[in-house]
């Protein structure tokens, strides 16, 4: 496995080893778990050469608090990349991706930046959309993963390979569960024991709320989370809404779509977990 930190290696690299070789893309910011390892699986498996890019991106949080905290812990990473069979480790420094002078390109994502995470955490999609569309021009992927956790994510990422790099294939990955259905993500990592122990409940009222969704109203599903999330002493709601999975428009309504998802942000002491369900109707 080959690992470079600097972006003239790796276009040097990448114009010889992948010259006439497919490239699959997976960028992450490290603290790596097996969801992140189901994504470098994937593009092992759909491309000739995989590259895994680990990189803490600072502008896209809101919160320098968030930023201080995020768990860190490449020498694991490389280690568990290495036995996932991953080609090529990108682990770039804040000056590499940000050089001097750096000036993105800003994106008009409509109204997809503007509800659930555009809403609460301001500035967090500028911050995506700048190091992604930085990370494309440095590696030109033919197929780039996501996972699908980041539901709102993946929508913004498929409207900015859409406006700007058509040639990139961005292909979504299914969610991965603990046991206990607790979406992975790296801050399951920050848990203490009596949160760790609280946040399946997250997972649990959604499945509740897909079971329900054809007998009860979707207002009546929103008053029934924001009542079991304040009778709940160690999960806070952030947001629940409930959208059509391609624009994020609010439903108001079952037969506005066909397909509806579900997504919600809650706080599981000072530790910020989301998750989401697709709601298919019958
Ligand atoms: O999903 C993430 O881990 C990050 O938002 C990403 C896509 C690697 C950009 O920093």
């Amino acid at each position: 496995m080959k690992i470079i930190s600097s972006v003239s290696e790796l276009e040097i690299f990448l114009s010889k080893a992948s010259k006439d070789k497919s490239l699959g893309f997976v960028p992450t910011m490290g603290a790596l778990h097996q969801g992140h390892i189901s994504l470098v699986e994937k593009a092992i498996s759909q491309n000739d050469m995989s590259l895994c890019s680990i990189f803490v991106n600072p502008t896209q949080f809101n919160d320098a608090k968030d930023l201080e905290k995020y768990p860190n812990q490449l020498d694991a990473d490389l280690t568990l990349l290495e036995k996932t069979g991953c080609d090529v480790v990108f682990t770039p420094s804040k000056t590499e991706i940000y050089p001097e002078g750096f000036a993105g390109k800003s994106y008009d994502f409509g109204n997809l930046d503007k509800v659930m995470e555009g809403e609460t955490r301001p500035g967090h999609f500028e911050g995506v959309a700048l190091v992604v569309s930085r990370l494309f021009d440095i590696i030109r992927p033919q197929k780039a993963y996501f996972g699908e956790k980041d539901f709102q994510q993946l929508a913004i990422i498929r409207s900015l390979a859409n406006q700007n790099y058509k040639s990139i294939e961005i292909i979504p990955c299914p969610i991965l569960r603990e046991v206990d259905g607790l979406a992975m993500s790296s801050r399951n990592l920050l848990l203490s024991e009596k949160h760790r122990t609280a946040a399946p409940r997250v997972y649990q009222r959604l499945l509740h709320v897909k079971k329900q969704a054809n007998t009860k109203s979707i207002s009546e599903l929103k008053q029934w989370i924001a009542q079991e999330f304040k009778q709940d002493p160690d999960l806070k709601l952030e947001y629940f809404e409930i959208s059509d999975p391609n624009r994020l428009q609010k439903s108001t309504q079952w037969s506005d779509y066909e397909v509806h998802i579900a997504c919600i942000a809650v706080f599981a002491g000072s530790v910020r977990l989301i998750d989401n369900i697709l709601l298919e109707m019958n």
